[in-house]
Formats: C-alpha cells, sequence, structure tokens
C-alpha cells in the first residue's frame, strides 16, 4: 500500500509552518536529517554568542569580578525563572543546577522529608534507569523505605498509591515509548492519599505545554540538552512548588544553598526559596550556553510546537506504516498523538542494525535496548520534508536489506 499524502502535500505543509523560520536560528549539517533532539538538542549561534561572551569579556577581563558584574552568581536562578516559563511555573520555584540525577537525589530525599511516616517510594519499571537507581540509592539511606515499581509490583502506577506511600516519582513522556501520561490527573490521585510528587520532564521540556503550577505539581526535575538545546551536559532544574518551600530540607547541604553563603559559618542554615536546593558552585559557561539557548524560545508559541510535533510525528507513523509496512517494523508507542510526546519508536528485530543503516545515510535517530528505533521531532528544526525523506531512506535500507550488511552488526554506542 503507498501512502495516501504526496510530496507536493508534505512541501505545502513546511510552506504553511509558522515556525517555519525558527530552523534558521539552528545550525544543522548538510546532508542530516536530524531527528535525534529528544538525546542531544541541536547547536545554535545564539549559544555560541553567549558562550563566546562569557568566556572572552567576562571571564577574560573582569575574572573574578564578574560572579557580580556579569550576574554569575544569580544565574541558576535567574535561568530557573526564564525556563519555569516553559513549564507553567510561577517564578521563584524553578532553579538551574547540577545534573538531572543529582536532582532527583536531592528532591526525592526533600519530599521524603516532608511525609515523615511513609515508607514507599513509587516509580515505573520502564523508567529512565538513572531515576530507578538514584530512587534505589535515595531508599539505601532511609532505613525501611522501599522502592514498588510500575509492571513489578502492580500493572499501574495508580494501582500502587496508597496511604504508605511518601513520593511518586514518575516521567511525564517515557523516554523509550513516548508515552504522555496525565499530569493534572496523576497529581491529583497522589494528593487524594497525601502522597507527594515528583515530575521527570526529560522529555517534555521544550517538547509540548507543561502546567505544573496548574496541575498543583510537587516537584518536578529535567534536564536542558534535549528539546531545550542547552548543549551536551548542560545544567538541569528542579521545580518545587512554593507552598513547600520552608518545609523542604534536601540532603546535599552545600554552601550555595546556605542561607548566608558568604558569612562562612561554620554550620549549615538553609537558605530561603528555590535556593536551597543549589548544592555548590555551577557551570558558569554551560550556564551561558543554556542562557542563549533559552533565549530563543521568547520568540515561540508553545502551542504551535505542540500542534506541530503531533503533526509531524502522526505523518511519520502514517509513512513508515504504508511504505515500510511490509518489512517487519511495529510501532510501539502511542497511535493518539495526543497521548504521545514528540517522539516515535518502532520495533524491529534488527533495530540496532536499521538504525546504524540509517545514520550511515545521514538519517540520525537511536536505538534503544533490545529492539527500539527511537525518532525524536523537534518542531524548532525539523520540516515535514525532513520526515518524509527519513521515511524514504528508511524503506530503501529495509527493502534492499542493506542492514543487513555485516559492519552494521559491530556495536558501537548508538546513543
Ligand atoms: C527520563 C530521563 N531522566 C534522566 C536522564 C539523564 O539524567 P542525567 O542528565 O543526570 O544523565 C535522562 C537522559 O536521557 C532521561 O531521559
Amino acid at each position: 500500500m503507498r501512502a495516501t499524502i504526496d510530496l507536493a502535500a508534505v512541501e505545502a505543509m513546511d510552506a504553511a509552518d509558522p515556525l517555519r523560520a525558527m530552523r534558521d536560528r539552528f545550525i544543522l549539517p548538510e546532508g542530516v536529517i536530524y531527528l535525534d533532539g529528544n538525546s542531544l538538542g541541536a547547536a545554535a549561534p545564539a549559544v555560541f554568542n553567549e558562550l563566546q561572551k562569557a568566556a572572552t569579556q567576562e571571564w577574560a577581563q573582569d575574572l573574578i569580578r564578574a560572579w557580580n558584574t556579569a550576574g554569575w552568581f544569580d544565574m541558576p536562578v535567574a535561568l530557573g525563572d526564564q525556563l519555569g516559563r516553559l513549564i507553567g511555573a510561577e517564578a521563584g520555584q524553578t532553579v538551574v543546577c547540577d545534573t538531572t540525577s543529582i536532582n532527583i537525589y536531592k528532591v526525592l530525599h526533600a519530599a521524603l522529608g516532608i511525609r515523615p511516616n511513609r515508607s514507599v517510594i513509587v516509580a515505573e519499571g520502564d523508567s529512565f534507569p538513572t531515576d530507578l537507581y538514584m530512587a534505589e540509592g535515595v531508599a539505601s539511606t532511609r532505613p525501611g523505605t522501599v522502592l514498588r515499581l510500575e509492571g513489578v509490583d502492580a500493572p499501574t502506577i495508580e494501582e500502587l498509591i496508597d496511604e504508605r506511600v511518601g513520593v511518586i516519582l514518575v516521567n511525564h513522556v517515557n523516554y523509550k515509548t513516548g508515552q504522555l501520561r496525565d499530569m493534572a490527573a496523576l497529581t491529583c490521585k497522589a494528593h487524594q492519599v497525601g502522597a507527594l510528587i515528583v515530575w521527570d520532564l526529560c522529555h517534555t521540556a521544550g517538547a509540548l505545554p507543561v502546567e505544573l503550577d496548574a496541575a498543583n505539581a510537587d516537584f518536578a526535575i529535567g534536564c536542558t540538552y534535549k528539546y531545550l538545546n542547552g548543549g551536551p551536559g548542560a545544567p538541569a532544574f528542579i521545580y518545587a512548588a512554593k507552598r513547600h518551600h520552608d518545609d523542604v530540607h534536601q540532603p546535599l547541604s552545600g554552601w550555595w544553598g546556605h542561607a548566608r553563603p558568604f558569612a562562612f559559618e561554620q554550620s549549615y542554615a538553609a537558605g530561603s526559596g528555590i535556593r536551597r536546593f543549589l548544592c555548590g558552585t555551577q557551570p558558569v559557561l554551560s550556564m551561558r550556553a543554556l542562557k542563549g539557548a533559552l533565549d530563543i524560545w521568547d520568540d515561540v508559541d508553545m502551542a504551535a510546537v505542540r500542534k506541530k510535533s503531533i503533526a509531524l510525528t502522526d505523518l511519520f507513523i502514517q509513512l513508515v506504516e504504508a511504505r515500510c509496512g511490509a518489512y517487519g517494523l511495529e510501532l510501539e508507542g502511542p497511535r493518539d498523538g495526543n497521548a504521545r510526546g514528540s517522539q516515535v519508536s518502532f520495533l524491529h528485530p534488527h533495530g540496532y542494525r536499521v538504525m546504524r543503516a540509517l545514520i550511515e545515510r545521514g538519517v540520525i535517530g537511536d536505538f534503544r535496548a533490545p529492539s527500539t528505533i527511537r525518532f525524536g521531532f523537534t518542531p524548532l528544526y525539523v520540516g515535514y520534508k525532513d520526515v518524509w525523506q527519513a521515511v524514504e531512506v528508511l524503506e530503501d535500507i529495509l527493502r534492499t536489506g542493506a542492514w543487513q550488511e555485516a559492519r552494521f552488526a559491530v556495536k558501537t554506542a548508538v546513543t
């Protein structure tokens, strides 16, 4: 069966795309169709400008003075507020710092600290592994605390939520399947039994509208190197609802979270507000790169991002199923666009080889063991014609059996 949509229709979609001009704000190599912005976002000249300024003017010329004159010290909170606008957080509740893994450790401890008589952490069995590893680490420091998992201890997360649960750590979008959770509904369910909830927004910040305050979320964490394009290893973020600020204590009590960091006191006194989630000195150059990336979002309508994301992913599924359906591919994630993040995964028994062959032909997605080929669609710089061309290459690789070439079996890190 051939797809009902043709190239002319796809080009017309690009011509009518209100986000089309955003692509010019990014650097994309010739000959590459980049469908991995859900792993590492593309670079942007605005990011390089910030990096250049921070290094050559502020660091080189202002030296130590730049902590004040260039606002370096306040950047975690300033960037947090800027990012907060993209995740539905009023100012003063988001801070940019550390890594997602470290921030999970901090918020899980903080949440359990305000539910001291509860001994259960709930998470998803198919969560991104670091979430589980960090939850295990937190549980190991609190005698009697156990980790219960969706898919292991009960089929659904809802069935695990009861009065013993202190905190639920849950992904807004599943990294592998792209399944999107209903944030407001699950948060409400947690609160009905007095549990707190931490949302992992790694696959939604910058991918679709997020409404943390409106959903009454307690905490959230996420990274900035995927859809927010902050660059490799860019600092992560923490959101904590204002109502918890006076009660929370996080265990990484470094001097940046102290109430009076420059008083150099002998013992720790937690700072006020979201600053208490900070630990130590932050990577200023990476923060400045992130600022360049976040500035781009000042000109972006998140509703348009979501609309295009659903259209891109719908188109990809439609074309793959029409043109590659005979070659053993099976849709792994949701068919309903409203239940999907900005990514699409297909299962293929030789997915690793297929992805290696695609990458060699310039179509960059990624592979997740044992058999998922995963494609991310970043509405700011992926167009409808990219989708068309990517499917043409995929069809060719499958039809000709090019993926069977021996060199594609050699394991390298496909991230
Ligand atoms: C859902 C999720 N959580 C956490 C992480 C990674 O955390 P970190 O930045 O600490 O490596 C990822 C990375 O892909 C992720 O997808």
